[in-house]
């Protein structure tokens, strides 16, 4: 195995240098205090690997994405969320009698405790959604405390696939003063939560194909993305030995900032808010280039993908095909084109090598298919749970794994003397 040499203080020591499978090269530090007395120094953990693991690869250069080495332009267009998920936890694409077996099992677990229906009848109707899914995520807990066996965990997993899109649909209706819909037996994931969202007991639910596809499509290139900020949350919390819900409630809450999954939000508002002021986007993209303008172009620039996100390049056809089918046109969607038209030609976003990553699309979609739009970061939630899950049990299996425990530098007060309140 190679090494890495490092010169500290006129001292020369050595470290373990290895590789992923993928070719990847890290040098392990983790004797390096206990050699030198420093640490590194590494800020919003650009370059710091926090673990190794198997289960999402990217190559930002490259704008490749693979779930358990499948490419995830061949799962966005095969596969089926379900399917997705059940990879990405089990590291194997499941045999058809596995998939029935693992649909009928998250269906049936689709049903929130009846005791938590309460709960929703306490948020204000402008509450936002990822307060409410975040809640009743870690409230599961209270519902089933069992949570040490791998039998328990496993029927967790079940209960929180199936049960977190019944929150969503339920806080939605719930917020409108309008009956809620319980899932049914014969319909799938993405067609139970689009009748649960928008049906009505006055009549049955039509679920669009159209719209059932693209939902799942959503969902699967939302499913894992590596070490991102709410996976390293879930991972954080869950090296505590936290359980579960709680880890996957603290990765809901990491997800919600707009620098993250709340940028889905962002993205249209920001749209809106060009349309609104005339549709000068030029002007809006000069803005963007202004550090001190405070202003960001949302859905754009990403910390590993140097070149195009390959989920965007899909969300970006889907968009097209989605408003098609549905006769709808959306001038966000035109004004969204033409600003990623004039940035991708523009000095400032080339040499800083931003594109357009996962969340410059996803909400024209929503918006289509009638989502409001503080729901969008729920539905990357969703979308995320089963990469979340899959995050956590492999740490939870790693028999090395410890908690996570990051170190400073102090930059405060030296030693001082504390002076009594009637002598300062
Ligand atoms: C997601 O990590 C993941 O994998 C996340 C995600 C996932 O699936 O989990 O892919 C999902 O979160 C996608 C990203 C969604 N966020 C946004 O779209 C918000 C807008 N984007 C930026 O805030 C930013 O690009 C980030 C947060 C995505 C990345 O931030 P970094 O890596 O910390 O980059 P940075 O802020 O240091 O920016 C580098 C430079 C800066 O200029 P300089 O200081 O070098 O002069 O690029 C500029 C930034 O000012 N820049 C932008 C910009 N993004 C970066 N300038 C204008 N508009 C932008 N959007």
């Amino acid at each position: 195995m190679s090494t890495a040499k490092l010169i500290f203080e006129g001292k020369e020591y050595e470290f373990p240098v290895f590789e992923g499978t993928e070719g990847e090269t890290a040098i392990d530090i983790s004797t390096l205090r206990a050699k030198t007395g420093a640490i590194t120094y590494d800020h919003g953990y650009g370059n710091t690997g926090s673990c190794k693991s198997s289960i999402t690869f990217i190559d930002g250069e490259k704008g490749i994405l693979r779930y358990r080495g499948y490419p995830i332009e061949e799962l966005a267009t095969n596969s089926k969320f379900p399917e997705v998920a059940y990879l990405l936890i089990y590291d194997h694409l499941p045999t058809k009698p596995e998939l029935l077996e693992w649909r009928r099992q998250l269906t049936n677990h689709s049903f929130i405790h009846e005791g938590m229906m309460n709960f929703f009848d306490h948020y204000p109707p402008t509450a936002h959604p990822m307060a409410i899914l975040s809640a009743m995520v870690a409230s599961l807990y209270t519902f089933y405390p069992d949570s040490e066996t791998n039998e328990q965990v496993e029927l967790n997993i079940r209960r929180l696939l199936g049960q977190a899109k019944t929150i969503a649909a339920f806080s939605y209706k719930i917020s409108r003063g309008e009956p809620i819909l319980y899932p049914k037996a014969e319909l799938s994931y993405a067609a139970n939560f689009l009748r649960m969202m928008f049906g009505s007991p006055a009549e049955e639910y039509v679920v669009s194909d159209v719209q059932e596809r693209a939902l799942n499509q959503l969902l699967i290139l939302h499913a894992d993305h590596e070490q991102n900020c709410s996976t390293s949350t879930v991972r954080m919390v869950g090296s505590s030995q936290a359980n579960l819900y709680a880890s996957i409630s603290a990765g809901i809450s990491g997800l919600w900032g707009p620098l993250h999954g709340g940028a889905n939000q962002a993205v249209i508002e920001m749209l809106e808010k060009i349309l609104a002021d005339g549709g000068d986007y030029k002007k809006y993209v000069e803005l963007a280039k202004k550090k001190d303008s405070g202003f960001r172009l949302m859905g754009f620039g990403h910390r590993v993908y140097k070149n195009f996100d390959p989920r965007a390049k899909i969300i970006k056809k889907a968009c097209d095909e989605v408003l098609n089918e549905m006769g709808i046109s959306d001038p966000l969607l035109d004004l969204a084109k033409n600003i990623e038209d004039v940035a991708l030609n523009d000095d400032y976003f080339i040499e800083k090598k931003l594109y357009p990553n996962v969340d410059f699309y996803s909400g024209i979609i929503y918006r289509a298919m009638g989502f409001p739009t503080n729901m969008f970061t729920v539905l990357f939630s969703i979308g995320r749970l089963p990469g979340w899950i899959a995050q956590w049990l492999e740490m939870r299996k790693d028999p090395d794994n410890r908690i996570h425990r990051p170190r400073q530098i102090y930059t405060g007060e030296n030693k001082r003397t504390f002076i009594p309140v009637d002598k300062r």
